[in-house]
């Protein structure tokens, strides 16, 4: 312990030596906060030690050690503080540099979801119709007798409407789940009664009470297409398929026009593509025949605008003023054609390894 004020400055002197070699050799916030202690500490500071040997001296001697004392504290305090502060921003800057973005990186692309093929088929297909002034019109799944059998000319014991192939509601034997989009047909002449000129497609989910197998789904989509104005022919029915075919597999596309049956058309036509695997000589994908069904079709049947007319309560398609006609085909069969897909049920599985096949 120093006795004299000569002593007393002496060792604080040394002090500030010492404690200037302990703060260059102090290069973390743990050896910092060893030096506070040993020199500022409350119990076993050394500077502390000294202020409270003060107490030894007496008068002007006492208050001249006194206030060298307490400068030496605030130096070795703003020192302390100093060297804390620059050990901070140092530690930052690391921080920042670990941190820094190499901009010139090769990008990550965001893993963005695309639409379904099926949904992408039928936007194709819309788009070739909005392309000739069709309008989309979209019906209910959950229709009825009337809408999807009855007013589409299929009397009563027609096979169509077997408990075979529709799926009816659970105790309503008058809802049903469409079992073809031709209910838009009806539904579209009867919302929208004037003019009676109509140029529209209807794309949606039907049902059948079908067993899956590589061509059969018991949910599957259509599209059809009807047309109704003063003077509309088999020519313009065969013109307009033409077109659309085309637009879908190609310009040089073959088509042809085979009579068929179906209860709402007369005539009615089935239509065959050439086939888009071997172009017309014959391979597996159409069974040595060279064609492949791709639709139904026909001019409206004057029967179906009788019954709207009937519904309506008054006569606005007049099967003597107004001819039509109208066509269906499936969008997995169109899908299944375009992409050479083997098996139907692929479309509903969700399985993304067949998905990703299907890019934009
Ligand atoms: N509805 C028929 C089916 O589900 C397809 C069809 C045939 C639609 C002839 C029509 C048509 O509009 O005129 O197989």
């Amino acid at each position: 312990m120093p006795q004299s004020f000569d002593d007393l400055k002496r060792r604080a002197r040394e002090l500030r030596q010492e404690f200037e070699e302990a703060l260059g050799g102090a290069l973390d916030a743990g050896a910092l906060q060893s030096v506070r202690d040993r020199f500022l500490g409350r119990k076993a500071g050394a500077v502390t030690a000294l202020l409270k040997s003060l107490q030894q001296l007496d008068g002007e001697a006492r208050r001249d050690a006194g206030q060298e004392l307490n400068r030496l504290k605030s130096d070795l305090e703003a020192a302390l503080t100093g060297a804390q502060e620059r050990l901070e921003d140092r530690s930052r800057e690391e921080r920042l540099g670990r941190e820094r973005l190499d901009v010139t990186l090769p990008g990550r692309p965001p893993s963005s979801g695309q639409r379904h093929p099926l949904s992408q088929v039928r936007i194709r297909l819309e788009d070739i119709f909005v392309g000739m002034g069709y309008e989309v019109f979209d019906g209910p799944e959950v229709d009825d007798d009337y809408h999807c059998f009855e007013a589409l000319n299929m009397p009563p014991d027609h096979p169509a409407r077997d408990m075979q192939d529709t799926f009816y509601l659970k105790g309503r034997r008058d809802l049903l789940l469409r079992t073809h989009t031709s209910t838009g047909q009806i539904r579209y002449m009867l919302a929208n009664p004037h003019p009676p000129e109509v140029r529209i497609i209807c794309p949606g989910k039907c049902y059948r009470r079908d067993e899956p197998d590589l061509t059969h789904s018991p949910m599957f989509h259509q599209i059809e297409a009807l047309v109704v104005g003063p003077g509309i022919t088999l020519g313009d029915l065969k013109g307009t398929i033409e077109t659309f075919l085309r637009a879908l597999f190609g310009p040089q596309q073959a088509v042809r026009f085979r009579s068929s049956f179906f209860p709402y058309t007369e005539p009615s036509v089935e239509v065959d593509l050439a086939c888009i695997a071997c172009g017309g000589a014959g391979c597996r994908v159409c069974k040595g025949t060279g064609w492949l069904e791709i639709m139904g079709s026909g001019m409206v049947h004057p029967a179906v605008f009788e019954a709207v007319n009937r519904r309506l309560g008054k006569v606005v398609y007049d099967p003597d003023e107004v001819t039509g006609f109208a066509f269906g085909l499936g969008i997995e069969r169109v899908a299944i054609l375009l992409h050479d897909v083997g098996d139907i049920r692929l479309f509903y599985e969700s399985d993304l390894r067949f998905l990703e096949q299907f890019p934009r």
